[in-house]
């Protein structure tokens, strides 16, 4: 878990490169909402908050080669990227934002369960 900004440091419709835990995460703000995923393209070494944020759509597009990905599932429904990028949990927790790797929140929780 990962405290990466104010939230009124995020640009509505914008897309900024944090690190989390040593990885490179691009942080989506849509209106009142946060999105995450992982920040490098499944598709080549490019890093997506460079890239544009279609707000309607739920989608973070590449500025490489234009794949575009779900901000909800990282699923690409564009070409030429075929595989997903990873998605991060992200909330707003008294004003910042909170960012979560979801493998390591599931550890956590089967640490804490022993
Ligand atoms: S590098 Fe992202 S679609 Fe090609």
């Amino acid at each position: 878990m990962s405290d990466v900004c104010a939230f009124d440091d995020l640009d509505d419709g914008s897309a900024n490169r944090f690190e989390v835990e040593g990885v490179p995460v691009s942080v989506v703000r849509v209106s009142d909402d946060v999105y995450a995923l992982g920040d490098i393209c499944s598709h080549a070494n490019v890093s997506l908050s460079e890239g544009d944020v279609w707000c309607d759509e739920l989608e973070l597009e590449c500025p490489k080669h234009a794949s575009a990905f779900s901000l909800v599932t990282g699923e690409p429904s564009t070409l030429p990227a075929t595989q997903p990028v990873k998605v991060f949990g992200a909330t707003v927790v008294d004003g910042r934002v909170i960012v979560v790797d979801p493998a390591a929140a599931s550890s956590e929780a089967i640490e804490g369960a022993n």
